[in-house]
């Protein structure tokens, strides 16, 4: 199988595997693990924070951080095709108690004026805006990467405001390899942020949530109260560290692969649009004479080939670890003729 559903998807390598043999590790919850404390401080230095805190999932990150910035009854903005509103099951109501205010972006980025806009004014019958959030890259938005300018902007509006801003970064190491503008420099003028090291960094498990060292004490409780908190995790940071020293740079290779898928899909015949391809993530809509996206990808699945459904007619392939040229070809070869 060539699976391009997700950049999740990845196996561990022998070398990440191997890495674990050599791991110092002890229990988490005690501090006394030194691998994962090394992951924590190698993070915290590489989004310019003060600490950090190892979860299982970036799901956990953005739950935990939202918990810590709101109250019951607050307001959080976000962007609506963003992951908290989109796939996180409601986690912000039933964990944290407040309401999403979405607004409307252009492939997921949004304009800092909108924010102005969603930000409610001081008044008792309304929820109070408590936090905004920015999703890096914006996965629904094709893998887009946010200006730098703009996003300094949203920093710089909410904290005017009062607001706190939290990054989701899953993929903020891709828009680092693609912009050469640093993780810190991104994470600059944000309260919370965090990396994932199960998408294109290629671990199995594991997200470093960062902040200051207030925001990750406060944490550090809602880990332990939802049982995030784990013993010997050193077996996984580990795997991170290893992400960190050897799959940074090779994000390259992703984005220049789904460029190439990009530019042959958008050539082919059945496809109406290609969404603008800047990093790992091509998202395409098929024209109304074309099958629609169930059947291609069922269709598609038949010749090995995995790739996902995101509508009725909106198909997403990532790039990854896992999948190289030859990987495309047989994709683009599936695709073409399930089109014609
Ligand atoms: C943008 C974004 N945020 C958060 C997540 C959640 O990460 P995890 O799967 O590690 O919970 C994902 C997962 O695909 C994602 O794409």
């Amino acid at each position: 199988m060539y699976d391009f559903y997700s950049d999740t998807k990845t196996k561990p390598t022998m070398a990440m595997r191997e890495a674990v043999l050599q791991a110092i590790v002890g229990d988490e919850q005690k501090d006394e693990d030194p691998t994962t404390l090394a992951l924590c401080d190698r993070v915290a230095a590489l989004l310019g924070k003060q600490a950090a805190i190892f979860l299982p999932s970036g799901t956990m990150c953005n739950e935990i951080a939202i918990r810590v910035h709101t109250r019951p009854g607050d307001e959080v903005i976000c962007e609506r095709s963003c992951h908290i509103i989109g796939f996180e099951t409601g986690g912000p109501a039933a964990i944290s108690g407040v309401m999403m205010h979405p607004i409307d972006g252009i492939n997921g980025i949004f304009e800092p004026e909108q924010v102005l806009s969603a930000i409610r004014p001081n008044s008792r019958y309304m929820p109070e805006t408590r936090l905004v959030c920015v999703e890096q890259t914006a996965n629904m938005g094709g893998g887009a990467v946010w200006p730098l300018e703009k996003i300094r902007k949203i920093a710089a509006v909410a904290k005017d405001a009062g607001i706190a801003t939290h990054m989701d970064g899953a993929r903020l190491l891709n828009a680092s390899v693609k912009s050469g503008v640093l993780a810190k420099e991104w994470a600059d003028g944000f309260d919370s942020c965090w990396i994932d090291f199960s998408k294109g960094l290629g671990a199995p498990v594991g997200a470093v949530l960062a902040g200051s060292t207030e925001f990750i004490a406060r944490a550090w409780r809602i880990k332990q109260q939802i049982g995030g908190a784990m013993r010997q995790s050193g077996i996984l940071a580990a795997m991170c560290l290893y992400a960190l020293d050897n799959h940074v740079e090779r994000l390259a290779d992703d984005h220049r692969l789904a460029t190439s898928i990009a530019e042959r899909i958008f050539a082919s015949k059945g496809v109406e649009a290609v969404m603008p391809v800047e990093t790992n993530i091509v998202i395409f809509d098929l024209s109304r004479d074309a099958p629609d996206a169930n059947s291609i990808v069922d269709s598609m699945q038949g010749d090995g080939v995995l790739v996902g459904v995101f509508g009725e007619r909106r198909i997403r392939i990532v790039t990854h670890l896992d999948v190289d040229p030859a990987a495309a070809d047989a994709l683009c070869a599936s695709l073409m003729n399930h089109l014609s």
